[in-house]
């Protein structure tokens, strides 16, 4: 079968970003015929930028709820929790040693931190973890540990599939090519364009890091509110608008059918107001999420049980592949096995 795998950190609220760009499609993907998915908490990955356990905690039980309430089925798709799975940190270790640091340089986070700190005038690294520097390294291991095949994302996870793939080429070169092995699989991105960057309240992507974001599940008066605040031009009503350049726009055709975004997009030459257009995005999406919003209530009351699939999951993981892939990984490399 073809092994789909992806992962969201457990650094903050879903948000309608991460339902649109990740978990519609994957639950969307585990469904089809011969497949096998993997579905994880990253919350290893959480550790770079929330440096507070409760809150990493109350995280990792909001998205695992989110996975379930947006129809996961944990009994046909692995799903599990990153930290659950300790052969991704050996992984990783493996990884880093192959990994060129110059690709790591150019990581967009990493560089991102580095311009930040020249624009102001200090240290390159100032405040530079180098878990921020290793970031990718760690998502290589992820994917490379089930072999994925195919790992859907949103637009701004491009960068770190391709040097998951370069890591592990390089790895396959370096000893499989002289045994003539092929330890890993090279995965291929998968982006859906329609949701590839949904852009948040402010018109920048939706990210946790700008503050801009709607949660997926906020109660329904919150949605709506929101939605109102979306940023827009001062065009009045009657006035065309650029449908392309409207967030409003974009975020309506993230939940609308081909057909109704048709119709929508007529209806922004034709000159509706953005009150009428944002009335129209809310009830798209608050009819898609209400009865997920429900699900993920009365699973947030179950704390218990979800930390059963999720260790059940692991379990079952690490059993059917990771302790023996790891075995094989270490052999690969000299180490001892340690079985
Ligand atoms: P994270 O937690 O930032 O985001 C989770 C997923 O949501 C997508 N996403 C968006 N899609 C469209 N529009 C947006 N505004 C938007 N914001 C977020 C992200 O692209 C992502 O698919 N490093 C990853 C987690 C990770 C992972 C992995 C993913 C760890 N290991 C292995 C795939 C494979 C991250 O921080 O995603």
């Amino acid at each position: 079968p073809t092994r789909i795998l992806t992962g969201i950190t457990t650094s903050g609220t879903p948000h309608l970003g991460n339902y649109a760009g990740a978990i519609r499609p994957a639950v969307t993907a585990s469904r089809a015929p011969g497949v096998e998915s993997f579905y994880f908490l990253a919350d290893y990955h959480s550790l770079i930028k929330a440096q507070d356990a409760a809150r990493v905690q109350r995280s990792t039980l909001e998205i695992a709820a989110t996975w379930l309430a947006c129809g996961l089925e944990p009994d046909k798709v692995w799903f599990y929790r990153q930290s659950d799975i300790p052969e991704t940190t050996e992984l990783m270790w493996l990884l880093t040693c192959v990994a060129g640091k110059g690709i790591l340089n150019r990581a967009h986070a990493y560089k991102a931190a580095v311009d930040k700190n020249r624009v102001e005038g200090e240290d390159d690294d100032a405040g530079v973890t180098a878990g921020l520097f290793m970031y990718p390294v760690l998502m290589a291991a992820d994917i490379l540990l089930f072999n994925a095949d195919k790992v859907p994302v949103g637009r701004d996870q491009i960068q770190h599939i391709e040097m998951a793939r370069d890591f592990g080429q390089r790895f396959n070169h370096l000893y499989g090519e002289p045994v003539g092995k092929e330890y890993f699989t090279l995965p291929e991105v998968v982006i859906e364009e329609s949701v590839a960057t949904l852009p948040g309240l402010d018109g920048r992507k939706m990210s946790k890091s700008y503050d801009n974001t709607i949660p997926l599940f906020a109660p329904r008066e919150t949605l709506r509110k929101l939605i109102f605040s979306i940023v827009t031009d001062s065009r009045a009503p009657g006035e065309a608008k650029d449908a392309d350049s409207s967030n409003v726009f974009q975020l309506y055709q993230a939940f609308a059918t081909p057909a109704e975004t048709a119709e929508m997009r007529a209806a922004f030459a034709g000159g509706i107001a953005w009150g009428d257009a944002k009335q129209a995005l809310f009830e798209h999406i608050d009819a898609e999420i209400a009865p997920k919003r429900e699900k993920y209530e009365a699973l947030m009351a179950q704390p218990a049980a979800i930390e059963a699939v999720l260790r059940d999951g692991a379990q079952r993981l690490r059993e059917r592949y990771a302790t023996a892939t790891m075995r094989t990984l270490r052999e690969a490399v000299g180490l001892r096995d340690l079985s």
